[in-house]
């Protein structure tokens, strides 16, 4: 309901003492934490823009493309690194790579704790390792979700990764106003697959609008951590039609779509374990199952139940599944804005694999000019662009400027990979920055950051470079893209819609994408039929 049409009345008393209450614990702990902080240390905070009386940042920081914002302030208060407050809490935002290395990395153990995402909490997820504060649970999480995903274990999913690649394309050849739908439904496929077991049947499988949902719900809910719940828990419990707590709003109206990703692809394996003989060791959910059966079988304790393996199952499917096919998106979009780009990268493809058949895992090592496209593309448009806030877990001093325990730590990815001083025209999508300058290339290093930092670092980057690369192999084999045809039939070059609350996405948009050659959509189905019939790739 727009709140607006919400019928004018008097608060109750109960809730006016309740908001008054809450204000005044917030305000109270504010001045104590204060008090408290500055006779620990005598190096001052970060610098930063001045606050409000009593709210602090809480309206100074723009709930829109902040990540820019809090660039520009880094630059006007000449820092690299920005304090914010609001009732107490904390924020350091980390705009220099260099920072974030040092303190994420370097100093990990005391950066791996999280904030409390008690809007999240609201939203209804259930243990994932992303919103885990550090402690026992969180290492447990993590210790279980790495090792899948290992440089060393992913090899087990290329076979899949390349199949969904193909039907992909055979998506985007046979039904190209709708490329995305393709895109979405690869993305969803290969880690449903691995978290669950589960097969995404077509276009209009039910899994992929679930994923979908919770995606969006989390692109759109604004940059973690940083709600009124988050910095005033209590508020979480003021009646969500109060016009300043349209987060609690935004909560509830997802707050069954989430669930509902966490529930039904976890019982639907369940219930497809008890219909076969053995378990497949390379799905998530089947491998800790088969654990758990074995451990209550000999009477042993389990220390990860299966709330957890259902929570763990989710991570995967949420964590995996939006960010790989929005990478493809953005691929798609900078292919289309720069067609020598993707006439080099493609002529690139022709040579290392020729037009007589499709890239196959041995032709990647080979495709030196696609790794840089990736990598230009993650450096353009960073998904989250603030990352996923870590927390400290003790205070800690960084040249001169006190960091305090507790605090909320943004690393400022979009500020690091649009730094002048580092990226040569930073919003130029140009592939060849990474090469030496005898090669061409301004000699720029490879963009760092996307993927996170320290003890809290994707565990799936390797898995998504893999999804990415070859799928943008087998992209630019089959496909060219170009503009969307305008009424007089010629090619129409316009600007794209973004969303920059929470996540950094390309809203939809319209492609022209045909097939590179007659007859490639028999090859892929000459392919797919071979890989049913068990051809090893
Ligand atoms: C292009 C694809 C992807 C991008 C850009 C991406 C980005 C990120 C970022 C920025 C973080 C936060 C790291 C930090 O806090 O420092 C993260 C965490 C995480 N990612 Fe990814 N990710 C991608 C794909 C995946 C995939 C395929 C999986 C599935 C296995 C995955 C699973 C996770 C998990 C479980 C975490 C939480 C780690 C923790 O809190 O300890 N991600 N990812």
């Amino acid at each position: 309901m727009h709140i607006l049409s919400v019928p004018r009345q008097r608060l109750p008393t109960c809730i006016l003492y309740g908001i008054i209450g809450a204000l005044a614990v917030a305000v109270l702990s504010y001045l104590i934490r204060r008090v408290a902080s500055s006779s620990r240390t005598k190096a001052p905070l970060p610098p930063g823009p001045p606050g409000e009386f009593l709210l602090g940042h809480l309206r100074v920081v723009p709930a829109d493309a902040v990540f820019k914002k809090y660039a520009e302030w880094g630059r006007e208060y000449k820092t690299d690194v920005l304090h914010f407050e609001t009732f107490g809490t904390k924020t350091i935002v980390l705009n220099s790579l260099k920072s974030a290395v040092e303190l994420l990395d370097r100093r990990g153990l005391n950066y791996a704790d999280r904030p409390r995402f008690v809007m999240f909490e609201e939203m209804g997820w259930s243990p994932t390792l992303t919103w885990l504060r550090w402690g026992p649970k969180f290492q447990l999480h993590r210790r279980v979700l790495q090792p899948p995903f290992t440089k060393s274990k992913i090899g087990r999913y290329t076979g899949m990764q390349r199949k969904e690649a193909l039907i992909c394309c055979k998506g985007l050849i046979e039904d190209p106003a709708n490329w995305l739908v393709a895109v979405r439904r690869c993305s969803v496929a290969i880690v449903l697959k691995i978290a669950y077991g589960l097969d995404v049947d077509g276009p209009d499988s039910p899994w992929i609008s679930l994923a979908e949902g919770s995606a969006e719900a989390i692109g759109k809910a604004g940059a973690p951590a940083s709600s009124i719940m988050d910095h005033i828990p209590a508020t979480r419990y003021l009646p969500s039609w109060l016009p300043f707590m349209e987060r609690l709003r935004y909560a509830h109206t997802w707050r069954s779509a989430i669930q509902k990703t966490a529930r039904l692809p976890f019982q639907e394996s369940l219930n497809q374990m008890k219909t076969m003989s053995k378990l497949d060791d390379a799905y998530f959910t089947h491998n800790r199952v088969a654990i758990f059966n074995e451990n209550a079988k000999k009477g042993l304790s389990n220390d990860f139940d299966l709330e957890d393996i259902k929570g763990a199952a989710s991570t995967i499917l949420i964590a995996g599944n939006d960010t790989t096919a929005a990478t493809v998106t953005l691929l798609v979009l900078y292919l289309m804005q720069n067609p020598d780009v993707q006439r080099k990268a493609q002529q690139e493809v022709d040579r290392v694999v020729g037009t007589d058949r499709l890239p196959t895992w041995d032709d990647v090592p080979n495709l030196h000019y696609a790794k840089l496209v990736l990598q230009e593309t993650y450096r353009m448009n960073p998904l989250s662009p603030l990352g996923i806030p870590h927390a400290s877990v003790a205070d800690d001093v960084y040249e001169g400027m006190f960091i305090p325990k507790g605090a909320i730590i943004y690393p400022n990815v979009w500020a690091m990979l649009h730094d002048e001083s580092v990226y040569a025209d930073p919003f130029r999508f140009w592939p060849e920055r990474y090469l030496d300058k005898e090669a061409g290339g301004n000699g720029e290093p490879l963009p760092v950051g996307n993927f996170g930092f320290g003890r809290r670092i994707c565990v799936g980057r390797s898995l998504a470079e893999n999804s990415l690369l070859i799928v943008l192999a087998m992209i630019l084999a089959t496909v060219d893209i170009g503009w969307p045809l305008g009424p007089d039939g010629r090619p129409t070059p316009f600007e794209p819609e973004w969303s920059f609350r929470g996540q950094a996405v390309v809203m939809p948009f319209d492609a022209t994408i045909t097939s590179r050659s007659t007859g490639l959509l028999t090859s892929i189905d000459e392919e797919l039929r071979a890989l049913e019939n068990g051809k090893v790739i």
